[in-house]
């Protein structure tokens, strides 16, 4: 996907972008690599990368980026999680997904309206009440102190001088700010850059002077900067004039956890994925065991055998990650059941490529005993070979729509992801129950699932998205649209995905993927299509046999796949 650079960013960054291309330019060689949702962060990523920082630097640099240029998910208010691989082939992941604060309950979006229990669905997603404690400060320092390898304000500088300048929105970005306007109008009673009299047009300066104020204090003081001091006072001053419960207490505990990756195979390519409290790698390794025994590579792709064969895989794991996945400190996560070869071949072993099973009987699967365990997306590698693959957000766009007053940085409405009340479904129609409901410090469930893969020991791909609960689907899709049908990197991205998570019984389809005949044929068996105009926005590096990078960014965004 190509950008008009000249148009849209100020000088500083134009002077060194002759040097760059976009990805698909299929003849260079590309050692070094960023893919993002915005243009500005996949060139701040590049140039960290081309003054020999590493992929982990770049990472940072991009997250602190997006979280100016791409204020619908990127942020410092929210959460996310890394995967990486060394090119010495270690491998991890950290999680700094947001916390439930201290003074969180079970029920607490549950009310008694005259004797009846009500779930109040609007507190869990919009206003102070939806927030978790925000992780994304305290991840990015514990990448610096373990990996970096350049001077920590040399990752913020550039992405101070985005939000204190500004940058034109695209536009997309200005339909997206005019669509939030009236939320944001109903949380933020002080006024924020988000929000001008007129409409929002494409190449709008947003000029954002408090969070790069915030952003400096980072700069400053890494963690203290935002956990304490003068931000921190902020964060809680605004929680309690809108009647949030985040506590000093809260920011002083929270810490981001290093965590063993969840790893898998399919057909000699290792996944590497992120494990509890995100679904993400036990459902991507779950769903490529069914693609596989299923040989669902034999099908055309996306026709009516292989939509319904994946859905039925899709279906019966969304089961299981309904009733078995959680915050893996609070639930005995059964991690091992669930990818165990013996299990999966069981569950999907009835699947019949003409038949659609009804949701209502798929179950969750059982096991004998108890074991003793809008997002964005940004995959860079470096011209070492190490690889970073993330996922950060805010969950919903604008997150919780409360902008903090003096900080300029918006918080996530995460805590939306934690099952409210068991059976009842949260803003992506997800549904869960002990596993995944609220107790004070617990992690939300999440769906995020970035991944690295491993082809004969070598990195072979980075993949990610956002997308909520089809970003498992998504993942999954592009992965065997690469390894099953022979696509290059952006093919594999621009094409098109489908998705079913069990409850609701619902087919969803992106526009223009189904035939009529397609359509009805899946009709008659069952299905019940929703359309959908897009699913996903992948951020993904592939390297070639001969050791190039490929991107694939998704069009379906303004994302763009940067290297040089
Ligand atoms: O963690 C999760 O699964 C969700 N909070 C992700 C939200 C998301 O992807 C929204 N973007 N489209």
């Amino acid at each position: 996907m190509q950008y008009n650079f000249k148009k849209s960013l100020f000088p500083l960054l134009i002077s060194s972008l002759l040097i760059s291309f976009s990805c698909n330019n299929h003849s260079k060689f590309y050692k070094g690599m960023v893919s993002s949702a915005h243009p500005i962060a996949s060139k701040i990523g590049l140039d960290v990368l081309q003054n020999g920082g590493n992929a982990f630097d770049a990472a940072i640099a991009v997250h602190f980026a997006l979280s100016v240029v791409y204020p619908n998910a990127g942020n410092i208010g929210g959460g996310g999680f890394m995967v990486y691989r060394l090119n010495n082939g270690d491998i991890g992941t950290l999680d700094f997904r947001e916390k439930a604060p201290e003074k969180s309950f079970r029920d607490m979006y549950i009310d008694n309206v005259e004797g009846e229990l009500k779930v109040d669905d609007k507190r869990s997603k919009i206003g102070h009440l939806a927030s978790g404690v925000p992780g994304s400060v305290d991840g990015m320092v514990k990448i610096y102190e373990k990996f970096s390898s350049v001077e920590w304000k040399n990752l913020l500088e550039p992405s101070i001088k985005v939000a204190k300048e500004g940058f034109r929105v695209t536009e997309k970005q200005a339909i997206g700010l005019n669509n939030v306007k009236e939320s944001l109008l109903s949380v933020n009673d002080h006024s924020i850059p988000f929000i001008k009299d007129e409409q929002w047009k494409k190449g709008d300066i947003l000029i954002q002077k408090n969070l790069a104020k915030t952003l400096e204090e980072i700069k400053k003081s890494k963690r203290d900067g935002f956990y304490k001091g003068t931000v921190a006072y902020q964060l809680i001053k605004e929680m309690n004039s809108g009647g949030g419960i985040i506590t000093q207490s809260d920011l002083d505990n929270y810490s981001s956890l290093w965590r063993d990756p969840i790893i898998g195979l399919f057909k000699n390519h290792k996944i590497i994925s992120m494990g509890p409290p995100s679904s993400g790698g036990i459902a991507l390794v779950q769903l490529l065991h069914g693609a596989e025994q299923l040989e669902t590579k034999n099908y055309d792709h996306n026709s009516f055998e292989y939509i319904n064969t994946i859905a039925e895989i899709e279906s019966r794991v969304y089961a299981d990650r309904a009733s078995h996945l959680g915050d893996p400190d609070f639930f005995n996560v059964p991690q091992k059941s669930l990818t165990n070869q013996n299990y999966l071949s069981k569950r999907f072993s009835k699947i019949k490529s003409n038949i659609k099973t009804l949701s209502v009987d798929v179950k969750e699967g059982s096991f004998n005993g108890i074991e003793s365990d809008e997002t964005t997306h940004f995959s860079i590698v470096d011209k070492y070979g190490n690889a970073v693959s993330i996922t950060t957000t805010i969950n919903g766009g604008y997150g919780s729509k409360v902008v903090v007053e003096g900080a300029g940085f918006l918080l996530n409405n995460e805590m939306d992801d934690f099952s409210v009340k068991p059976g009842y479904p949260n803003m992506f129609g997800l549904v869960g129950g002990e596993a995944n409901s609220i107790e004070p410090n617990k992690r939300m469930l999440s769906s995020m699932t970035p991944t690295i893969i491993e082809k004969n020991d070598k990195l072979f791909m980075v993949v990610g998205t956002p997308g909520g609960s089809t970003i498992i689907t998504s993942v999954f899709q592009t992965i065997l649209n690469v390894i099953d049908y022979n696509m290059d990197m952006q093919e594999a991205v621009d094409s098109k995905k489908f998705h079913h998570q069990w409850l609701p019984d619902v087919l969803i389809v992106e526009e223009n993927t189904l035939s009529d005949k397609l359509s009805n044929d899946l009709t008659q068996i069952g299905h019940k299509i929703v359309k959908r105009k897009t699913l996903g926005r992948m951020d993904c590096i592939l390297v070639r046999e001969d050791g190039s990078l490929e991107g694939g960014a998704d069009k379906r965004g303004d994302n763009i796949a940067l290297g040089y």
